[in-house]
């Protein structure tokens, strides 16, 4: 196993370069057959997703677009509140085929708060495609249409994830060595 440090921890190899390009094309392919005849429009969430997206979406052979967002969530003046805003949305989703983009689900909480805004435009269709899910962590409940891996319970980094910003750029998906 090859270990990477990042930041102040130390990281060991788990999904390979091959192992995910692999996942990305049975991702796709799915979508390719699923989506034939419609024109999706992808939203990618930024910033976790974009490497995810760019290998998928290259892979999408039917017409589609695509548009990157950025979720910021501000806690209202009750403590609970879980407001989720997005910026950079521009596309109107009423009647559209969306399929939201997303590198992993860890407690379910982003999604969980943001679809339902999503669903207040009336798209014909609102689907989840994730790369990594980690159903141990789930504490909201939330349907996820094309999962790539599912994964145990622990801190991941690379290929688009970060761990305090870094690690982003790593080619493969690297777990956290417990000490
Ligand atoms: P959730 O709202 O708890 O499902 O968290 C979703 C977001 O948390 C993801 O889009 C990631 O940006 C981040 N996240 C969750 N788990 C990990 C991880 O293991 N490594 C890096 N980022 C993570
Ligand atoms: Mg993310």
């Amino acid at each position: 196993m090859e270990t990477v440090h990042v930041k102040d921890r130390d990281f060991g190899t788990y999904l390979t370069e091959a192992m995910i390009a692999d996942k990305v094309s049975a991702l796709a392919a799915d979508l390719n057959r699923d989506y034939a005849g419609k024109k999706p429009l992808f939203i990618a969430i930024l910033n976790g997703a974009f490497m995810f997206a760019s290998d998928l979406f290259k892979k999408i052979e039917i017409d589609a677009e695509i548009s990157f967002i950025k979720l910021a969530s501000y806690k209202g003046m009750k403590s609970s509140g879980n407001v989720i805003t997005a910026i950079g949305l521009e596309q109107d989703l009423y009647g559209r085929d969306v399929i939201i983009v997303e590198d992993i689900v860890d407690t379910g909480k982003t999604l969980y708060h943001f679809l339902p805004q999503l669903q207040h435009q009336h798209p014909a269709s609102l689907k989840v495609a994730a790369l990594l899910h980690k159903p141990e962590a789930t504490q909201f409940p939330l349907q996820i249409d094309y999962v790539g891996f599912i994964i145990p319970n622990k801190f991941v980094v690379g290929y688009g994830l970060d761990y305090d910003g870094l690690g982003r750029n790593l080619k493969e998906i690297y777990q956290l060595v417990q000490e």
